[in-house]
């Protein structure tokens, strides 16, 4: 987690590292910091709480001139999240600077060493051992930074992407990384260095995604050298061309990214299966499963690793991929399975989804499927992200930057190329025939209409949220593809709202849940008319014999729900298997005004951060 930003060139640092970490705020946002170099001295500015507190502070206590600067927003791993724990840190001579995502695991044998050896600490944090053993190699060793970093980092154990500057030398910053993300970005005689390019992309379309265990000098008036940090072999900087716009990271008129995100999906769906449904020609067409198809076709079977809300899509897809495909799927939290020793064969294929392609658990359940010989496909939004570039091969989300901490367009377009996959390897085993194929794909066509109609329930969402805001739990029912919705509509609201909510398959529910219900608990009932309607009935006809308030999620024209249920939110008819993609708009839209009714912060709910970059 942790998001950092640096700069050097021939413009004021100040503001480009400010709004670059508010761009990076969703990596962390516990406390915050910034130093200036002006060439002879530096400015330090860090404080506890968000980069706006970081700006009053600074703007009240620094000179904030300077063309280098470096950045950090924090999500705390060592030491509570105060001013002295925040980044930069400066090495005990004041000459070196640093500020670093990840976590160095061996710390605390470093410090021991370090402080025998007369270094103090201020903090309570592993980035200011790192910084200080990088100073004690550069005296010792008597060798530049670069090279003092690179030794450093041969004696550290963990994860890092970190960017550092020496006061003698103004017109470089060396960084590096191994397991968290490093972009550089390349202007016209200037640098910026990122978490992801979000705070450059207004200066630079063209950047470098740094590798694991590579490092940079990046040095005014220079090429970028990339060298590798084990055995210093010299590697060639691939410069891409950014995607991304500016206004995909704004909120373009909504008061939170959430919201735009939530209306984004339509727009979010269609891009993603643009191009690759060709409904009218019967055709999926997708290059990663194309070009791997046998794979696929021979998998004894397929499992499926994620954490969050990108797991609960992988849920959804087991669902669909044994339904349709009829492939056996298991799926596992990646921080599981990465740790129990699972059997995996050459004959298996891994399937890993994640929005950011950053989630260290997930990516190091695919180092370890690989080196066991899996064919590991990846499903990721964030282009080049660091899955994206581990698995053999892969199909990206179109979502677009999801920016909220709260997943919401990831998890239905993640849901989209699931389906698309299971449809296309379905055909190609012959499980169904050319009509029922025919229709899926005409009726995924149509969900982006349907979506947006379900948003029209916007409002009614909004006064169903007001009865119940002060709910202090929840429980979220569904059964076949819509019991993952339960789950994902849960997390949603605890994350958001800090209710406690669960979600069960509504069948489950009579073996412990149903203790809690009484006439204080709202149970959302996921009730589409399709799959075990007439089971579900049941279940809520068991809820409100206990007196329980029942908001049910239903098709248009439903009746028999309808009758039972305290509240009804309605959702146009498609087929079971596509039910998911509509029957969770209304959840995300409930925890919304919910979350917003207490007074949350919908965007950056606390202790949370959008990229899980630690285990
Ligand atoms: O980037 P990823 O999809 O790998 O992230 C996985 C989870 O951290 C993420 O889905 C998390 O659960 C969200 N906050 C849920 O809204």
């Amino acid at each position: 987690m942790c998001g950092i930003v640096g700069y050097i060139g021939h413009r004021d640092a100040y503001p480009i590292i400010i709004k670059g970490l508010q761009r990076l705020e969703y990596r962390g946002y516990d406390s915050a910091g910034i130093v200036l170099f002006d060439g002879e001295d530096t400015q330090l500015s860090k404080t506890k709480g968000k980069v706006e507190d970081l700006k009053d502070k600074s703007k009240a206590t620094i000179s904030t001139k300077g063309k280098l600067g470096l950045g950090h927003t924090r999500w705390a791993t060592h030491g509570v999240p105060n001013g002295v724990n925040s980044h930069p840190h400066y090495s005990n001579s004041g000459n070196l600077v640093i500020i670093h995502n990840g976590i160095i695991e061996n710390y605390e044998s470093i410090k021991k060493a370090l402080v025998e050896r007369g270094y103090t600490f201020e903090s309570d944090t592993d980035t200011e051992v790192l910084i200080n053993l990088i100073e004690e190699v550069k005296e010792k060793e008597g060798v530049k930074l670069g090279k003092a970093v690179q030794i450093a980092l041969n004696q550290v154990i963990g994860a890092y992407a970190i960017a550092v500057f020496d006061k003698s030398k103004p017109d470089e910053i060396v960084v590096a990384k191994l397991g968290s993300p490093l972009a550089i970005g390349i202007g016209e005689n200037e640098y910026f260095i990122a978490s992801d390019a979000s705070p450059f992309i207004e200066f630079t379309n063209n950047a470098v995604y740094l590798e694991d265990e590579e490092m940079a000098i990046v040095r005014l008036g220079k090429e970028i050298k990339l060298r590798k940090i084990k055995d210093d072999a010299i590697a060639y900087p691939n410069i891409q061309e950014l995607q991304l716009n500016i206004e995909e990271i704004e909120k373009g008129g909504y008061d939170h990214f959430m919201l735009k995100e939530i209306y984004e999906q339509p727009r979010a769906i269609l891009d993603t299966y643009r191009g690759r449904l060709l409904a009218n020609q019967g055709i999926i067409r997708m290059a990663g499963i194309d070009q791997n198809l046998e794979k696929f076709l021979n998998a004894n079977r397929i499992i499926i690793v994620a954490c969050g809300t990108s797991w609960h899509a992988g849920l959804v897809a087991e669902y669909i991929f044994e339904d349709l495909a009829r492939i056996p799927v298991e799926v596992e939290y990646a921080s599981e399975f990465r740790y129990r020793n699972p059997v995996i064969t050459e004959n298996d294929v891994l399937i890993a989804i994640s929005q950011s392609g950053e989630t260290a658990d997930t990516l190091a359940a695919i180092k370890m499927a690989k080196e066991r010989g899996a064919f590991v496909f990846g499903v990721c939004n964030v282009v080049g992200s660091s899955i994206a570039r581990e698995t053999h091969a892969g199909a990206y989300t179109h979502a677009g930057p999801e920016i909220g901490v709260a997943s919401t367009k990831a998890f239905t377009t993640q849901i989209t190329v699931l389906t698309l996959i299971a449809l296309k390897l379905a055909k190609e085993k012959g499980e169904f025939t050319d009509s029922k194929f025919h229709e899926l794909l005409t009726q995924l066509e149509g969900i982006p209409a349907k979506v947006e109609k379900t948003l029209q329930s916007n409002v009614l969402i909004e006064q169903i949220a007001d009865v119940y805001k002060d709910s202090t739990n929840c429980l979220y029912l569904g059964r076949g593809y819509n019991f993952p919705v339960a789950l994902e509509g849960a997390l949603k609201l605890k994350e958001i709202s800090y209710i406690h909510a669960e979600g069960y398959p509504a069948a489950e529910m009579k073996h412990g849940p149903i203790a809690l219900i009484d006439d204080q608990m709202p149970v959302i009932v996921i009730a589409t008319r399709k799959g075990h309607y007439e089971k579900v009935v049941s279940n809520i006809q068991e809820i409100k014999s206990r007196h329980g308030k029942i908001i049910a999620v239903v098709f248009e024209g439903d009746e028999t729900v309808t009758q039972l249920a305290d509240h009804i939110i309605e959702v146009p008819e498609t087929s079971e298997t596509l039910s998911p993609l509509l029957t969770t708009i209304p959840l995300q839209l409930l925890s919304y005004h919910i979350a917003l009714m207490r007074g949350c912060n919908v965007d950056q709910p606390r202790n949370l951060a959008k990229s899980v970059t630690v285990e």
